[in-house]
């Protein structure tokens, strides 16, 4: 499989929200947190629902189907019902570029 593909721009992602992207197939956000950059898969691990469909609280996304809230930093869930975490991804800038590496978790 790949490594890291380029997916915005390094001011593409506002502060305190998030964008949706694809890389390598894979649906996911990319949220920006007090400066710091997440990437996790678009879909809660409850009833594969896409969690862009909810917010970001603090570090934490919540699915706007039942509410679990997941850890963007860990991809655990936080609040029930969602049991299983889902996928983070490692997220890099490079030469004004965020890259997420599919083959990487994040942390
Ligand atoms: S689908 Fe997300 S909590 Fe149920």
């Amino acid at each position: 499989m790949a490594g890291p593909s380029a997916v915005a721009g390094r001011d593409e992602v506002p502060e305190g929200g998030f964008i949706r992207i694809r890389v390598a197939g894979i649906d996911c956000i990319l949220a920006r947190v007090e400066g710091r950059l997440y990437a996790v898969e678009d879909n809660c691990s409850h009833e594969d629902y896409p969690l862009s469909y909810g917010y970001l609280d603090g570090a934490r996304i919540k699915c706007s189907l039942h509410g679990s809230r997941f850890c963007l930093r860990t991809g655990q869930p936080l609040e029930a019902p969602a049991e299983t975490p889902i996928r983070t991804f490692h997220v890099e800038v490079i030469n004004d570029q965020i890259l997420i590496d599919p083959t990487r978790a994040g942390e």
